[in-house]
């Protein structure tokens, strides 16, 4: 099984940027909690992270001739990118959308989202933990639907 997870604008700065909304942990410690796990469930990772919606179209684009399916921080591009949501039908990889914050509880800007109903789920609110949570959701899913 070959996973996806792929990040969104300004993730690249994680640990640096509004740490009382988005924690202390990097992209980096991050990718190696997503690695640990994968290695445990036996599975292939790929780790991502594009500043650019066009960057992430293509991720995705890319993703689907080896990608059983994908983990997706969107970032601001969740409650503005249609483009992002098209993509996501498009390649019909089954995605979970994920948040480090609870976006329900934060600015109303930031309440809708544009790529949530192509979505098989959403994880948010949980800080770091969240991206393995959703890995596992991910896997699960996979494993219930080959
Ligand atoms: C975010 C929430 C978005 O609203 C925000 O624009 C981000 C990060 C999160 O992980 O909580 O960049 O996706």
């Amino acid at each position: 099984m070959q996973l996806l997870v792929l990040n969104g604008p300004n993730l690249n700065l994680l640990g640096e940027r509004e740490p009382t909304i988005y924690g202390s942990a990097s992209l980096a410690d991050i990718e190696a909690a997503c690695r640990a796990l994968a290695d445990e469930l036996g599975t292939d990772l790929r780790f991502e992270q594009s500043n650019h919606e066009g960057g992430l179209v293509d991720a995705l684009h890319a993703a689907r001739s080896d990608t059983d399916g994908v983990v997706l921080n969107a970032g601001a591009y969740t409650h503005t990118s249609i483009a992002l949501r098209d993509a996501i039908a498009a390649t019909a990889l089954p995605t979970v959308e994920l948040h480090l914050s609870n976006t329900h509880a934060r600015e109303a800007f930031r309440h809708g989202s544009m790529i949530a109903a192509v979505c098989i789920g959403v994880i948010q609110g949980f800080g770091a933990a969240g991206y393995p949570l959703a890995l596992r959701a991910l896997h699960t899913h996979l494993q219930n639907n080959p």
